[in-house]
């Protein structure tokens, strides 16, 4: 039974990866002057990095022009009775008809409404909001990670577009590579586009386009901005600076797979663009936050070990430049809470009873320890404190109180930091496999938390997402999980919550 959970976990963790309708949400009032077209903007609008003054806005226009002009609006008022700011912009296929604006001049903590207008036709309505400045009571952030369109439908995605929110963070593998069947439920019918795995420009921007005319991913991006960093299927299967696990020579340069990938990436996100090409940025979220998001894949880290021999100071996850801003960002930071954007699991962890053979994730940052406990001693000796790291990638919801390092957490309970891990929108559970069953996965979760004292939550049977509820006393954790990713618009339920009190670093159970 133990070996059937191994090689569960080991799958879980060595694979760590769209056509539908469109979304018409309610469009602007003034339909007399725009009709409205789902064809033209079936990719629908998206809004995201988010500052006190500008947004990033976002849409893709389907049209047989060479060259389209797109106009753009943004208001406070919904039915745009004024415009706060508008202009016009021009797209063609050297950026796949794709529109991004990044609009300046905005109030702080605002709430607007926008849209896109070509050939006399209005886009559906977008909803964004700035970030605030100065004193705040609560910032409420939804976190994911890992949609992969052959599992299922994107529910996680709908539950996050009716939730009140500041921001979605969106922690990598929002798209996955693979050809059809490779890596998916090969009874669902949802097949990746192209019928193969991607590796050129037309390939990533149609998986792209694939995955955002699913309807909850769809609505996410309308009702809310996202921050985004990228993990590996972004790209290719563990990948990192200089190589993937799924990249072979038949495919090309890998530096060319990955200039593409992110040529893609940058196309179809709302991201701003920054001066240095990285994607590792900070947000200031009031005085109550600093969100920082990291980028563990393809500016710093090295291939992984093969087997564990040492915490070796060669092998690193963010690379000295990232490494030396990250602590920059935190020395700095007068906020209340530190939230980490992070991909991998950041927390030491004890896999040998349920993986005896591998029981260490090599691929997290258990194989680049050296980095990770310099970090850990970092925290500790610059007084670091209220510390969150939010993690993906796992395809399970995890709860961990970071080990100070060198103190014995067993009988101190000294830690440096809490990690948050946000479950898989669709991306496969651990009893997602034909060999482990939910009893099963059970009893690995409960032998987790018996070889990890510091370790207070795991599940990893269920998909969903996290919401954080950020204030100047407590953050609160909650853990909302779908009752079925085969059946669009399946129920969503607040399944655990955890609390951290401020100034403690440590995880407090609340009761329902
Ligand atoms: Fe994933």
């Amino acid at each position: 039974m133990r070996y059937l959970f191994f090689l569960t976990i080991a799958t879980l963790l060595i694979l760590t990866g769209c056509s539908s309708a469109n979304v018409p949400l309610s469009n602007p009032t003034n339909k007399k002057a725009l009709d409205t077209s789902v064809t033209i903007f079936k990719h629908g609008v998206a809004s995201g990095d988010p500052m006190s003054d500008k947004v990033i806005i976002w849409t893709r226009v389907t049209t047989t022009q060479k060259i389209a002009t797109v106009k753009w609006q943004i208001s406070e008022d919904v039915n745009f009775k004024a415009f706060t700011m508008s202009g016009q912009t021009t797209t063609d296929a050297s950026k796949d008809f794709t529109v991004k604006v990044d609009v300046h001049k905005l109030k702080s903590n605002t709430k607007y409404h926008y849209r896109f207008v070509t050939e006399g036709k209005s886009s559906p309505v977008g909803k964004t909001k700035t970030l605030a400045e100065g004193a705040i009571d609560q910032v409420r952030l939804g976190v994911v990670s890992c949609s992969n369109y052959e599992f299922g439908y994107f529910n996680a995605y709908q539950g996050l577009a009716d939730s009140e929110l500041d921001a979605i963070l969106h922690l990598g593998d929002y798209i996955y590579e693979y050809g059809p069947n490779r890596y998916g439920d090969k009874a669902f019918s949802r097949k990746h586009l192209p019928a193969k795995e991607i590796t050129t420009i037309d390939d990533y921007r149609t998986r792209y386009a694939q995955y955002r005319e699913d309807k909850g991913l769809q609505r996410a991006h309308q009702q809310h901005p996202f921050i985004m960093i990228w993990d590996d299927h972004e790209i290719a299967n563990n990948a990192y600076k200089d190589g993937a696990q799924n990249h072979q020579d038949d495919e090309g340069d890998y530096q060319v797979r990955k200039k593409i990938a992110k040529q893609a990436y940058y196309e179809w996100q709302p991201i701003r663009e920054t001066g240095n090409k990285e994607l590792y940025r900070s947000f200031k979220l009031g005085n109550l936050v600093d969100l920082i998001m990291l980028d563990e894949r393809y500016t710093g880290r090295h291939e992984p070990t093969a087997a564990y021999d040492k915490a070796s100071e060669e092998r690193t996850m963010l690379g000295a430049a990232q490494l030396n801003w990250f602590k920059n960002e935190l020395k700095i930071s007068k906020a209340t809470w530190k939230i980490i954007g992070n991909q991998v699991i950041f927390s030491p962890c004890d896999l040998s009873m349920v993986r005896p053979d591998s029981p260490i994730n090599l691929d997290a940052w258990d194989g680049y320890a050296y980095e990770r406990d310099d970090i850990r001693a970092f925290l500790t000796s610059s007084k670091i404190d209220n510390t969150i790291l939010v993690t993906g990638d796992t395809h399970s919801s995890w709860a961990f109180e970071v080990p100070e390092l060198g103190a014995d957490y067993k009988t101190t309970g000294k830690t440096s930091a809490v990690e948050i891990g946000t479950p898989s929108i669709t991306s496969a559970n651990w009893n997602e496999s034909e060999t482990a069953s939910d009893e099963q996965v059970i009893m690995g979760e409960q032998a987790l938390r018996l070889s990890n004292p510091h370790l207070k939550f795991v599940n990893g049977r269920d998909h969903g997402y996290v919401i954080l509820d950020i204030s100047p006393s407590e953050t609160k954790a909650q853990w909302f999980y779908t009752a079925d990713i085969k059946t669009e618009m399946s129920k969503i339920t607040k399944a655990r919550e955890m609390k951290i009190p401020v100034g403690e670093l440590k995880l407090v159970d609340v009761e329902e």
